[in-house]
């Protein structure tokens, strides 16, 4: 819950907003404050808006944008509630409105469906597979800058999307591990994964080599890899066993400055996990050496800690700035359908 004193300072705050008309900054209880900022923002309709239709919030997007991605900027996550958002097309169109460039999903690790226009369906991994945290895609030397989540159907139970702010993730790691940090650091990361042939949908991470290098070619698919600087060995059932080259953990955020924990360290560790890999070997030093059990724990805490999690309702758009806040994806009871578009920006 957040206190009215708090409550001020996401009011002050919204001054940029302010002259916008047709919504609210609101309060939700699962929001928390870091840094003295509200995280995430959450805008709903306000009593003048709420007769508006889907075009007309279109428009209104359109005619916001500078305000609207400087909210992001600010808050790292902008929860839009209350939209008239009931269908995929109607959520494409809202997203197209913010004139980002769709990101294409190569490289990915999640099994994914078109829906329509550039949405897609958010991981289709197992209701009972926790996604650990994570950047979307920071295993890949490009990744969209920005997210945007869907509710179209809300689970009866669990299944939140948390988010954490990378800042304050690299910052208390740093109180928590210095000397992993420093070496994170100074030598960066490797993530090995083995892709099926062909998606395996039971998997979290079941993305086979062709839909993820969009190709049935092997060499295609091979001049996808070497362009990304990944290694990569054919087994003999088919599967392309892929290591990256050296990424950094831990990375600057050139817009604001701030260091951030920009990695799949934890998601590999804990969830590159099915027949064909093993979560403790996905992740290492370029030496080759794995990441340390009770360092690990440590991050599993510190992000836990850190996080919000907001309870999906249905036509909810979660938008997020994917330098600046790691997601996750909690189990739940179905049915649940949360739809995801990716986007790039400058
Ligand atoms: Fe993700």
């Amino acid at each position: 819950m957040i206190h009215v004193s708090q409550l001020l300072v996401l009011l002050f705050r919204m001054d940029a907003l302010s002259n916008v008309t047709g919504i609210s900054a609101v309060a939700i209880p699962e929001q928390k404050v870091v840094d003295g900022q509200t995280f995430p923002l959450v805008l709903t309709p306000s009593a003048d808006g709420k007769s508006r239709d889907i075009e007309s919030w279109c428009q209104w997007v359109r005619d916001n944008v500078p305000v609207l991605r400087e909210a992001l900027l600010m808050y790292g996550a902008v929860l839009f509630r209350g939209f008239p958002i009931k269908e995929a097309s109607e959520f494409d169109a809202f997203v197209k409105s913010f004139g980002y460039e769709a990101f294409p999903y190569v490289g990915g690790a999640a099994p994914r469906k078109v829906i329509v226009g550039d949405v897609f369906t958010a991981n289709e991994a197992p209701p009972s597979e926790l996604i650990p945290y994570h950047h979307e895609m920071a295993q890949s030397p490009s990744f969209p800058k920005v997210l945007f989540f869907n509710c179209d159907v809300a689970p009866p139970s669990g299944g939140e999307t948390p988010l954490v702010l990378s800042n304050a993730t690299y910052r208390t790691m740093q109180e928590k591990e210095p000397g992993f940090v420093e070496r994170l650091e100074k030598e960066g990361v490797c993530y090995t994964r083995v892709l099926p042939d062909g998606d395996d949908p039971l998997s979290p991470i079941g993305r086979g080599w062709q839909s993820t290098y969009l190709t049935d070619d092997k060499e295609t698919a091979e001049a996808k890899a070497r362009a990304q600087g990944t290694k990569f060995e054919w087994l003999p059932n088919g599967c392309m066993k892929t290591t990256t080259k050296v990424l950094p953990g831990v990375r600057v955020d050139g817009r604001t400055g701030k260091k951030t924990w920009f990695n799949s360290i934890i998601a590999a560790y804990l969830g590159w996990k099915d027949s064909r890999n093993d979560p403790t070997k996905a992740v290492t030093f370029p030496n080759g050496e794995p990441m340390s059990v009770e360092v690990m724990k440590t991050l599993e805490k510190v992000l836990d800690d850190l996080s919000v999690r907001c309870k999906w309702e249905k036509g909810d758009v979660m938008m997020v700035d994917n330098r600046q806040a790691l997601h996750a994806r909690r189990s739940f009871v179905p049915p649940r359908r949360i739809l995801a578009c990716l986007c790039e920006d400058v």
